[in-house]
This record gives C-alpha cells, sequence and structure tokens, in this order.
C-alpha cells in the first residue's frame, strides 16, 4: 500500500508536550477534582494511581508502540500490522469514540470559554447563587450553543494550520502558560484558612470508601484523562521519529498527567473547604460536574485578589481543553483525509460539523432537552458514561489484545527498544510486556464487566 510521507514532530521535546497536551485537559481540571469529591478523596486517588500505573500505562505504552508501527490513522495503522484481519474495526472504533468525545467534550469547551469571558467583563462578586447561575447558563436554549462553536471553530482553526505549525507550536506555549498559572492558584488556594482540611481530604484515605464503583469510576478517569484507548496517543505516535524512546515518553507523559491532576485538585478542593470553613457550612465537594464552574466563582468572589486568580485560572482552563480537543479531532480528521481522500480543510469541516451536530444535542439536554433519555442517561451524561466507563476501556483492552497477542514478545520487545539501540533493562521490557499480554487484559476485562452487569 503507497504511504505518502508524513509529517513529524520536529523536536523530542515536542512529542512529550503534545502527548501531555492532549492528555492533560478538562479531565484534570474539571473531571478529576469532581470525580475525586465524589468518590471519597483519598481513596479514590489511591484507586487511580493503582489503575494508572498497573492498567493504564502498559495501555499508553502499546497504544504509542502500535501507533508508531503502523505509521497512520488507527483505521490504517491496524491494516498495516495485520493485513487482511478484523483488527482495523478496532481503528474504526477509536475514530467513533473520539467523535463520541469531542461531542461532549466541545460543551464543556464552551463552558470555560463563557467563564473566562465572564470573569475579565463583569468578574465575580461575592453573594451570588453561582449554583443557580451556572444552571441558568446551561439551560439556556441557545447562549451554551453559541460557546460551544466558538470552541469547536478555534480547535478546527488550530488544525487546519497542519501538524508542526499547528498543534506542535499551541502545545508548546499552552502547557508552559498552564503549569504556571495553575501553581499560582494552588499558592492562593492553599494560604486560605481551613484550607489544609481540604489537603488531609485528598491525601489521608478511608479506605472503607474503596468499592467496585469507586474502581470503574478510577479506571475509567486514568483512561480519560491519559487520552488512551481511542486512537488519540496512536495517531499522535504515527507522527513520531522512529528513534523516540516509548517507554520513557509514555511515563513521562503519565507523569506529568498525574501531576496536573493532583495540582487541579489542590487548586479546587482546599478552596472548596476553606470557604465553607469561613462560612461556617460543611464543604460541598460534592457538587458533581458543575464543582468547577459552580464552587470556584464564589470561592474566588470571596478571596483577595480573587479577580485575577478568576481570570488566569478560566484562562488556563480553556487553554488545556484545547490542546486536548484537538488532539481529539486530529483522529477523526487524519481518518477523513486517508481514508475518504478529502483535504485537511474539508476533514477538519467534516469533523466539525460531526461533532458540533451532536455537541449541540448534549448541550440542549442540559436545557430543552432535559427530559430526552438514553438508558436512563440524558444526552450529555449518556456521552459521557459511555466512553469513559465503556468505549475507552473496551478500546483499551482490544488494543492490549492486539499488542500483547497478535504483535508477539520479540516485536513488542525490538519496537520498546528501537531494534536494540536503547538500553533498557531486560526484566523491565519483561515486565512491561506482561502487564500488556496477561494483566491489563484481565483486570480491564473484570472491572469493564463490573460497570456493564452489576
Ligand atoms: N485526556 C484529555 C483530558 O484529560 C481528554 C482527551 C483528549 C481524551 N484526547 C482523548 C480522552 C482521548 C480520551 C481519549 O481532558
Amino acid at each position: 500500500m503507497a504511504q505518502k510521507s508524513r509529517e513529524t514532530f520536529g523536536s523530542r521535546a515536542g512529542v512529550l508536550l503534545a502527548m501531555a497536551g492532549s492528555a492533560i485537559g478538562l479531565g484534570n481540571i474539571w473531571r478529576f477534582p469532581y470525580m475525586l469529591g465524589q468518590n471519597g478523596g483519598a481513596a479514590f486517588l489511591l484507586m487511580y494511581v493503582i489503575m494508572l500505573l498497573v492498567f493504564c500505562l502498559p495501555v499508553l505504552i502499546s497504544e504509542y508502540l502500535v501507533g508508531r508501527r503502523g505509521a497512520s490513522n488507527p483505521y490504517r495503522c491496524f491494516s498495516v500490522l495485520a493485513p487482511g484481519t478484523g483488527w482495523r474495526w478496532i481503528g474504526l472504533l477509536a475514530v467513533l469514540s473520539s467523535a463520541c468525545i469531542l461531542s461532549f467534550y466541545c460543551v464543556v469547551g464552551g463552558w470555560s470559554v463563557k467563564y473566562l469571558v465572564e470573569s475579565c467583563m463583569n468578574g465575580f462578586t461575592a453573594g451570588q447563587n453561582y449554583g443557580e447561575l451556572f444552571g441558568a447558563f446551561i439551560g439556556n436554549a441557545w447562549k451554551p450553543l453559541v460557546y460551544t462553536m466558538i470552541f469547536l471553530g478555534l480547535t478546527g482553526l488550530i488544525i487546519v494550520l497542519g501538524v508542526r505549525k499547528g498543534i506542535e507550536r499551541m502545545s508548546k506555549i499552552m502547557i508552559k502558560v498552564l503549569f504556571v498559572i495553575i501553581v499560582l492558584v494552588v499558592v492562593r488556594s492553599l494560604s486560605l484558612p481551613g484550607a489544609l482540611d481540604g489537603v488531609r481530604y485528598m491525601f489521608v484515605p478511608d479506605f472503607s470508601k474503596v468499592t467496585t464503583s469507586v474502581m470503574v469510576a478510577a479506571m475509567g478517569q486514568a483512561f480519560f484523562s491519559l487520552s488512551i484507548g481511542c486512537g488519540t496517543i496512536m495517531t499522535y505516535a504515527s507522527y513520531v521519529r522512529k528513534d523516540e524512546n516509548i517507554a520513557a515518553t509514555s511515563a513521562g507523559v503519565a507523569f506529568f498527567d498525574t501531576l496536573f491532576a493532583i495540582i487541579a485538585g489542590l487548586a479546587i478542593i482546599p478552596a472548596v473547604f476553606a470557604a465553607a470553613a469561613q462560612n461556617g457550612t460543611a464543604a460541598n465537594v460534592e457538587a458533581g460536574p458543575g464543582l468547577v464552574f459552580i464552587t470556584l466563582p464564589g470561592v474566588f468572589s470571596s478571596m483577595p485578589l480573587g479577580r485575577i486568580a478568576a481570570v488566569l485560572f478560566f484562562l488556563s482552563l480553556l487553554l488545556a481543553a484545547i490542546t486536548s480537543a484537538i488532539s481529539l479531532m486530529e483522529v477523526v480528521v487524519s481518518f477523513v483525509i486517508e481514508e475518504m481522500h478529502r483535504s485537511r480543510g474539508r476533514a477538519v469541516l467534516a469533523a466539525f460539523l460531526l461533532c458540533g451536530g451532536v455537541g449541540v444535542l448534549c448541550s440542549l439536554s442540559f436545557g430543552p432537552l432535559e427530559n430526552f433519555r438514553l438508558f436512563g442517561l440524558g444526552i450529555f451524561d449518556f456521552f459521557d458514561y459511555l466512553t469513559s466507563n465503556i468505549l475507552l476501556p473496551a478500546g483499551g483492552l482490544l488494543l492490549t489484545f492486539f499488542a500483547g497477542w497478535h504483535l508477539k514478545k520479540d516485536n513488542y520487545l525490538d519496537e520498546l527498544t528501537n531494534g536494540g539501540t536503547i538500553r533498557i533493562p531486560h526484566w523491565l521490557c519483561c515486565t512491561i510486556f506482561y502487564l500488556v499480554k496477561w494483566v491489563a487484559p484481565i483486570g480491564i476485562a473484570l472491572i469493564l464487566l463490573n460497570c456493564l452487569f452489576f
């Protein structure tokens, strides 16, 4: 099969930054803190770290490896590596999952555009009911749609500029800006009286809180946060030069991703406890998806320098969301370019229309379509639940089957060590391989079955 020569990333740091830029996003800043709050604090964090190391890191390494070896979009990757087999359907599943994620992701991306605009124009004043304001905004019939389209449009624009000029350059700048800003917010929030209770809540586990539903949530969150299981990493890996150290880059991505999640937690949870201490109420960390958007404006409004902190925070949230949305859209776009032979511009337009269309439905499910249910969930919640807890783990599971059983050990180790040119201890390579071949598939399958049938 004739392959056009593909663009590659320009530098080594560029790959790490672009992958970290994909991984670090709303998943860390919007989703992680509220999942942590809903699932028992430190107990969830502990499960999250275990899931990450035992299941998700091996999946990440495998996805990276398969993507680099196949050097094309997820669908073609499998056709190249396993011609004439059914494996290529995983690739198609990956493209579909990415489109599903982007469809609700752009809605939350739109909310962060709105909150950035709001914090710049008006700021947040004390004494407002931010829960009500948030509810009124997302329930509005057209306002959130406008913001969703702005967010998706920005994402498409960056993608049209191409891999090196667009994605790499944007990721490089944004991820550094994000880090600085969010550390500033952490310092601010830790210095508030009463914040220490929040730190304790995050790091001192109550083991009675470890239940199977916490495990399902932690695994789903780890898949979502690392951007694995739906071809994102595979697509980026296809732009990577052959001399990259796969295991080291993957470990780096997982490390920075977790670091950002914990930092985001530290920016949010202690601030919630501090505000509660001030008002003499119990800390409401279980606010759910609204946590960032409901609790923080209140927190910002009642703290010194809150206006600036709010602008910086929502700017960083938006930046993080865009680098991740870019990676999701790129999966769909590279598929349309290479399988349907369309130009990059047209492919972006197609992705925009498809995900924007479903995104509109997701957004409306907080307002006019509130009563429309899919399997008992609203449209937004349905896509969120379906992707994180089912499609991504299923994609990861199939991928470990492919990497562990189809590629075979020799090929896998060859790819890990770049044909023996980089030195990785043999025991480490073997440990990774056996995690991929046995431990991850069995563990993921058990949790997936639990989630589906219990
Ligand atoms: N990981 C990103 C976040 O934390 C979201 C994301 C980007 C994603 N690409 C993905 C999630 C692929 C799952 C699969 O916000």
